[in-house]
């Protein structure tokens, strides 16, 4: 965090804190409301003019990418690619520090998505140490961290539920490989910051939540609760967020004989759940997600991959220290 409690690199949900998340939230409304008028696209576009990203994702990626892309679009900064290790000097043997040194060199803040947990860290530490550090931004770092997601999840919660008393007191119920999924461990993270809000992890047994997620929860007294039931739960929850199964983190190709049927959401659940609750998916969805729900009022999975555009825009100007220069009038 700089002097001003404002992040330098973006790297864990875990260093946000409620202020801030409430300063994002408020930042991407204003960002949506100036998106809606040609002065105000233009206003955004001049905040960070004269500015470069470097977009290093090693990792494959549709929505991250893309969002991210658009965001530094949206604020005027240019933006040059990497989306394949095996066209940089990596392929020369160079290591993946240097390269990313040098990328440093050229632009004023990084992106990137790797396979590797912690590299963003590794990478924002080495830089520290330059003369010339730029932030970094996690857009995903293994089955580890997706930081951005979890805000861009908390935004599209807070907005769902503006007219229902807020994320406070709700029953967040997240279903599917939650072992792996590094958007599942990201937003939990940050649920503790509302109060009385309950989570209910659904899932078969070789996909329950890992011991470190467990441990700090626990630590963070937020009440949650472990099951295999799908259908039960569901009747409860206010939110239900669906994943799929991360099988590119297989080691032998063990999901397989994982059966996962039962924690497929589907236009017939629709009857068990809440009128006013809310579904969503960080996407891809495979089967676990039925298409028929998509036109249902509850349906937000859209609207929250879209949200992650805006919260991007919102995270790269706040990052940027651009933040205080998109005004703030009462809505
Ligand atoms: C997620 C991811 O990459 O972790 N996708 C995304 O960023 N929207 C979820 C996933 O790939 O299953």
């Amino acid at each position: 965090m700089s002097a001003q409690g404002k992040p330098f690199h973006i790297l864990r949900s875990g260093q946000f804190d409620r202020k801030f998340l409430d300063h994002i939230c408020l930042l991407t409304d204003h960002i949506r409301r100036l998106d809606k008028s040609k002065d105000g696209l233009l206003y955004l576009n001049r905040l960070c003019q004269g500015k470069r990203a470097m977009l290093y994702f090693t990792q494959p990626s549709t929505r991250t990418f893309l969002s991210f892309q658009s965001a530094c679009q949206i604020l005027g900064l240019a933006t040059s690619e990497i989306r394949d290790s095996s066209t940089s000097s990596e392929r020369k043997g160079e290591s993946i520090e240097d390269s990313l040194r040098t990328f440093s060199s050229y632009v004023d803040l990084i992106i990137m998505r790797t396979p590797i947990p912690g590299f963003c860290d590794k990478v924002a530490q080495m830089l520290d140490e330059t003369h010339r550090p730029v932030p970094i931004i996690n857009g995903g770092s293994g089955p580890d961290e997706h930081p951005t997601q979890a805000v861009l999840d908390i935004y599209t919660l807070s907005r769902s539920f503006r007219n229902f008393g807020g994320i406070d007191g709700k029953t967040i119920m997240m279903v599917g490989d939650l072992k792996r999924g590094r958007t599942i461990r990201s937003l939990s993270y940050l649920l503790r910051y509302y109060k009385n809000v309950k989570i209910i992890f659904s899932s078969p047994d070789e996909f329950k939540i890992d011991q470190d997620l467990r441990d700090k929860l626990l630590k963070s007294q937020i009440s949650f609760e472990e099951t295999r039931a799908f259908e039960e739960p569901l009747a409860q929850a206010d939110a239900v967020y669906m994943t799929r199964v991360q099988d590119e983190y297989d080691v032998k190709g063990e999901s397989k004989s994982v059966d996962y049927h039962k924690y497929h959401l589907k236009y017939e659940h629709l009857k068990l759940m809440k009128p006013n609750s809310v579904i969503m998916h960080p996407l891809p969805r495979r089967d676990e997600l039925d298409v028929r729900i998509d036109n249902d009022a509850r349906a937000k999975y859209w609207r929250q991959e879209r949200n992650g555009m805006w919260t991007r825009v919102a995270l790269i100007a706040t990052v940027l220290g651009a933040d205080s220069n998109v005004i703030l009038p009462e809505l």
